[in-house]
């Protein structure tokens, strides 16, 4: 919820203003009060007149109103939000804002401020993928603003990828989870990510195809809602998601040290795809090729990280979640998984080569409990990391 939450939006100039009228609504709904800021650009995709109906409140649009600076000066109406949300931030509003210039009142407000500000990019693909813009963002991350979206899908551009503003209850739970509010808001939930790298050598390992990108949802998800996110992630492709405790790792035995020291947690959820075993008495000088004939490697046994926390007698998270990639027998199998580790729920998934699911963007998951098994539909990975987001945060009441 978001009762008495003072909101000030500034709405870019982007087709995406549309879901900025829709913002209002949702923001209003959960009990915020909306001061909207539309910029010049804006007025040209919504009129003032739609924004203060939806707002209850008057649109504030030019720097020079002398009304308004006698009423309330910009640097107030900058400082009296607990947050600043821009829906939709443009390219050229994120350079501005990355540059420090203050031409006009979006731009003044964001530099007066000292309130935390939450972006919803919105603008075509390739200016999101464009050097300049990347080169903002990273400015602006490191600046402390924080981002929700922009989402993957077709634009009105035309053109598909990146680009499309996050729809307007993302944007809701994004503005929460930076007020410290959400479902999840005073939880605390560990998720484990990607591969683990288990050394040959100094310089050589065994690892597995895991891109990391279901944990990484799933982490980003969890904040969304409000959690403290611990992320303890093997070497993955993909980023971590912002605004959570990142904790890097590289081997099955690190991943194990980084969990245990990371507990206690209301809940977990093991995704990583954590390597079985490891090379039997590991090399601490690089092996040579020698006469002799090839390196005999010779394997033990990986501790299993997920049934390690499920059996745990002290501080086990009252939610324990794991995963199983199964190519048969799915539900059968993944039940018997869930008995073997110990864990509370399973998500199934089923791997087999046709589905397309290991490595791709989707996934079809079967929740397992002890209430039965529940299949979900196919599911882009983001969406599978929210569906269960919100599980966790009903489980934990
Ligand atoms: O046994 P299997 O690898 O299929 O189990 C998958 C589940 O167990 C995943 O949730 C994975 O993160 C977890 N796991 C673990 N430590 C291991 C192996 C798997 O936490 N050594």
């Amino acid at each position: 919820m978001l009762e008495s939450r003072r909101i000030l939006l500034i709405i870019g100039g982007g087709i995406a203003a549309y879901k900025a009228l829709d913002l209002i609504r949702r923001l209003r709904e959960r009990g915020a009060s909306v001061t909207p800021v539309l910029t010049q650009a804006g007025a040209e995709f919504v009129t003032p007149l739609s924004v203060s109906a939806l707002a209850g409140e008057k649109v504030f649009g030019d720097l020079f109103d002398l009304t308004d600076e006698a009423e309330m000066g910009h640097i107030e109406l900058s400082r009296s939000a607990d947050l600043i949300v821009v829906a939709p931030a443009t390219a050229d509003l994120m350079a501005k804002m990355a540059q420090g210039h203050a031409n006009d009142l979006a731009s003044t407000l964001l530099l007066a401020t000292d309130t935390p500000v939450l972006l919803a990019p919105a603008m075509n693909v390739r200016m999101w993928e464009h050097a300049a813009t990347q080169r903002n963002i990273v400015t602006l991350r490191g600046d402390g603003i924080a981002f929700v979206g922009p989402n993957d899908g077709d634009m009105a551009c035309g053109e598909f990828g990146p680009g499309r503003m996050a729809e307007p209850l993302e944007i809701v739970a994004a503005a929460e989870a930076a007020l410290g509010e959400g479902p999840l808001a005073g939880r605390r939930v560990l998720v484990t990510s990607g591969p683990t790298h288990e050394p040959i050598d100094p310089v050589r390992y065994i690892a597995n195809r895991s891109s990391g990108a279901q944990g990484t949802a799933i982490a980003a998800a969890l904040r969304a809602l409000g959690a403290e996110v611990v992320f303890v992630t093997g070497p993955a492709d993909i980023a971590p998601p912002e605004g959570v405790e990142v904790i890097r790792v590289q081997s099955a035995r690190e991943m194990l040290a980084a969990v245990e020291a990371a507990l206690p947690a209301d809940a977990a959820v093991f995704a990583a795809a954590v390597a079985d075993w490891r090379v039997r008495g590991a090399s601490d000088s690089k092996l040579k090729k020698t006469k002799g004939g090839l390196p005999a490697l010779e394997f033990e046994e990986n501790p299993d990280i997920l049934a390690t926390v499920s059996a745990m007698k002290a501080g086990r998270p009252g939610l324990v979640v794991g995963f199983a990639a199964e190519t048969d027998d799915v539900v059968e199998n993944a039940t018997a998984k869930r008995a073997r580790k110990g864990c509370d729920w399973i998500l199934a998934n089923d791997v087999s080569p046709g589905t397309g699911i290991m490595g791709g963007a989707e996934n079809a998951i079967t929740l397992i409990s002890e209430d039965g098994t529940e299949a979900w539909p196919r599911l882009s990975k983001a969406e599978v990391a929210k569906r269960l987001a919100h599980r966790i945060a009903a489980a934990l009441g």
